[in-house]
């Protein structure tokens, strides 16, 4: 099958007609960028943050070879190698973390930009610190999720900075000049008698949540068994604060965000509790076995990327309840607002209202 972006899919993410694999920032990315990724050597260019493949593709379907790819979440990891399956564009590129070796001596970065600006400082850090002296960065997205403050931090890597006309409300960002760059780390803040650390864009950063906080406020005083799963545990928050509380406890913990699994190891360091907590970069459960888990927490994600999706939270629940042995439980917190309570009835199993206050709900379901 030939490339084209309108033939691009999401899948295996979530699709629906209101979900978008590429859109007209792709577009305006690649055609900004187009002359110098023609002038470039294979192996020199970099793309960070492609939503579904759309600008590794099109890059590889322009002759671009040894593509460098960083991409946060793994369904996006999935979906490019799916995608690039289909157009005969496998081994055009390699997908790899956000870490030096993903920009080292780059002349191109493509970047994508994310809406957290502490995720754009890392990249920006990241990129000034390894790619070549000449690197040139296109970096774009939709004016609505721009702000005039993502110039700033990208003035903080780059001595240059150029800005593209608006083109079906999209824009790109055009820095060249890198200085004072710095690898990517954690950063930490203390809560109580917990430590959260959290790179740029992982959810709720070094706060925790108060959907978290209304979820560890009623989670149960005794966990049945010897082991806990937090699932999509993000920062690793409630990961930490299992292990702490139930000294015995082996917390397994998981994410499909990269940036999300290297947090919430680091907050588990932080927390003296590495022994004791296994974190694993994942779309959902899908490493453990059938009916291998006796107790979940849960804080579900409501956003597929940009998009607020409803279809996101109930595939979840469909996997907790297969990793969940019979009579064992799902936590649960959510936005009372979202309803999700016949759903964990109908997938899970009976479901009993633990605490709800103004805006959460926290709810147990036990496997049938
Ligand atoms: C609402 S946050 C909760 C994070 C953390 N448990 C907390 O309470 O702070 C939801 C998390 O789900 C993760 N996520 C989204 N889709 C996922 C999937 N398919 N598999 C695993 N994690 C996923 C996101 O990366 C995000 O970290």
């Amino acid at each position: 099958m030939t490339f084209s972006l309108e033939a691009l899919r999401r899948w295996p993410d979530v699709e629906a007609p209101d979900l978008v694999a590429t859109d007209a920032a792709d577009r305006l990315i690649l055609d900004e960028s187009a002359a110098a990724r023609a002038d470039v050597a294979a192996g020199a260019v970099t793309v960070i943050g492609d939503a579904y493949g759309a600008l590794t593709l099109a890059s590889a379907a322009e002759g671009g070879r040894s593509i460098r790819v960083h991409q946060d979440p793994l369904a996006g990891e999935h979906a490019l190698a799916a995608n690039a399956e289909r157009f005969g564009l496998g081994g055009t590129f390699a997908s790899r973390g956000l870490d030096a070796d993903l920009v080292r001596d780059a002349r191109v970065v493509l970047v994508r930009l994310p809406r957290s600006l502490e995720a754009l400082r890392d990249i920006v850090g990241l990129v000034a610190a390894h790619a070549s002296p000449e690197v040139v960065v296109f970096a774009g997205g939709r004016v609505k999720h721009m702000s005039p403050t993502m110039n700033d931090v990208l003035r903080e890597g780059f001595d240059r900075i150029d800005v593209t006309h608006a083109r079906q409300k999209s824009r790109v960002l055009i820095a060249r000049g890198p200085h004072d760059g710095h690898d990517p780390l954690p950063r930490a803040e203390r809560h109580g008698a917990l430590t959260v650390c959290a790179l740029g864009g992982v959810f709720a950063g070094t706060s925790i949540d108060i959907g978290t906080r209304f979820l560890l406020e009623h989670l149960p005083s005794q966990i049945p068994g010897s082991e806990a799963v937090d699932l999509a545990c993000g920062t690793g928050v409630v990961a930490a604060a299992l292990a702490l509380r139930h000294p015995q406890l082996h917390v397994y913990a998981c994410d499909q965000s990269a940036a999300a699994v290297t947090s919430a190891r680091a907050t588990a360091t932080a927390n003296g509790v590495a022994d004791r907590v296994e974190v694993v970069r994942d779309d959902m459960l899908s490493a453990r076995a059938d009916a291998s888990a006796s107790f979940i927490a849960l804080n579900p994600p409501f956003h597929s990327g940009a998009a607020v999706h409803e279809g996101i939270a109930p595939r979840l629940f469909v996997d907790a309840a297969r990793v969940l042995r019979p009579s064992a439980e799902l936590w649960t917190v959510w936005n009372s607002a979202l309803r999700y309570r016949a759903a964990l009835e109908r997938l899970v199993g009976p479901t009993r209202q633990i605490a709800r206050n103004a805006k959460f709900t926290v709810t147990v379901s036990t496997r049938r």
